[in-house]
C-alpha cells in the first residue's frame, strides 16, 4: 500500500515537471551562421498552427510543422555564398526570372530576399511596378540599399519583415517570390496567411525550393522540400499548386494560387 501512494506522488511529481519544463514555443538557439532576429510575433490571434517541438538535429531549430524540420535562418555573413559567381551555373536564376512571367506594372514581393539577387534582377522586368524586398534582417536591408544606390535601380524597395508576418497591406501584391527562403521560416503558418491577405485575388506565389525528391542536387536536407510537402503546407493556407515547371537545375518552380475561401 506504502509503495502505492509513493508511486502515485511520484507520477504527480513528474507530471507538474513535465508541464512546466516543456520546450518552449519559439527556437531560442540558432546556428553560427545564424544572427539574432529581433522582431516579435505580431500579436494577432490566429488559429494555432500545428506545431511540435522536438529534439534539434544540426541544421534545424527543433520545431517542426507538418512533419517537416524546419531550418535555421541563413545569417547575413552568408551574403557572399548567396552572391556566388557560380549561381547562374548551378541555379539558372536567369532561366527562373524569364519563367516569372511579369508584366511591366506588377508589384512583386521577394519574401525572404537576403542580397537581394533575385530583387535586382526581377527590376527590370517590372520597369512600371516594383520589388518590394522583405527580409526580418536589417543587414540584409542596408546591404540592398547600398546596391540599389550603387546600381541607380529606383524600383526596389526593402521592407522589414516581422518573423510571422510580411507587414505588407491587404491586395497589394501581384506575385510574390520566396526563394530558398520558405524552409527557414520560424512561423510559415502565420507568414502563409499574412501573404494570403497581402495577394490580390489573382495573385500568385512562385516557391523556388531545392528538390527533395533528387538525391543529386547537393544540398542539406532541410535546405530541400518536396513537392508534396510544399502543396500540404500551402493548401492548410488556402493556396493550391498550379503548376511546377520542371525547368531548373537544382530546385522546384512551384506556382500556388489562392483556393476559393482562405483558411
Ligand atoms: C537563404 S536566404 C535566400 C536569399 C534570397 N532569396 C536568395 O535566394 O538569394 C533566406 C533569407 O530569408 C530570410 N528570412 C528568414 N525568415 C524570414 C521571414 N519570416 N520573413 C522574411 N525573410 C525571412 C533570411 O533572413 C534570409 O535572408
Amino acid at each position: 500500500m506504502k509503495r502505492l501512494t509513493l508511486l502515485i506522488i511520484l507520477c504527480v511529481i513528474g507530471g507538474v515537471a513535465a508541464y512546466f519544463l516543456r520546450p518552449p514555443a519559439t527556437p531560442t538557439t540558432d546556428s553560427p551562421t545564424s544572427s539574432p532576429v529581433t522582431s516579435e510575433p505580431t500579436p494577432v490571434a490566429t488559429t494555432p498552427p500545428a506545431y511540435e517541438m522536438r529534439t534539434a538535429s544540426a541544421d534545424g531549430i527543433g520545431k517542426f510543422y507538418m512533419g517537416r524540420e524546419i531550418a535555421h535562418v541563413m545569417g547575413h555573413p552568408a551574403i557572399g555564398w548567396l552572391e556566388r559567381d557560380e549561381r547562374e551555373r548551378e541555379e539558372a536564376p536567369s532561366r527562373a526570372i524569364a519563367a516569372l512571367e511579369l508584366r511591366p506594372t506588377d508589384v512583386i514581393a521577394d519574401i525572404g530576399a537576403g542580397s537581394g539577387y533575385y530583387s535586382f534582377r526581377i527590376a527590370e522586368k517590372v520597369p512600371q511596378g516594383k520589388v518590394i524586398a522583405v527580409d526580418i534582417q536589417q543587414e540584409m536591408l542596408d546591404f540592398l540599399a547600398k546596391r540599389a544606390a550603387e546600381l541607380q535601380v529606383t524600383n526596389v524597395q526593402g521592407h522589414l519583415g516581422a518573423i510571422d508576418n510580411i507587414q505588407l497591406p491587404e491586395n497589394s501584391l501581384d506575385a510574390a517570390l520566396m526563394v530558398d527562403a520558405y524552409h527557414e521560416f520560424s512561423h510559415p503558418a502565420e507568414m502563409l496567411q499574412s501573404l494570403h491577405r497581402a495577394l490580390k485575388p489573382d495573385g500568385r506565389i512562385i516557391l523556388l525550393e531545392f528538390r527533395a525528391e533528387d538525391p543529386r542536387v547537393p544540398i542539406k536536407p532541410l535546405h530541400k522540400m518536396t513537392e508534396e510537402q510544399a502543396r500540404k503546407e500551402f493548401a492548410a493556407a488556402g493556396f493550391s499548386l498550379a503548376s511546377n515547371k520542371r525547368q531548373l537545375p537544382w530546385q522546384h518552380f512551384m506556382i500556388f494560387v489562392k483556393t476559393a475561401a482562405a483558411p
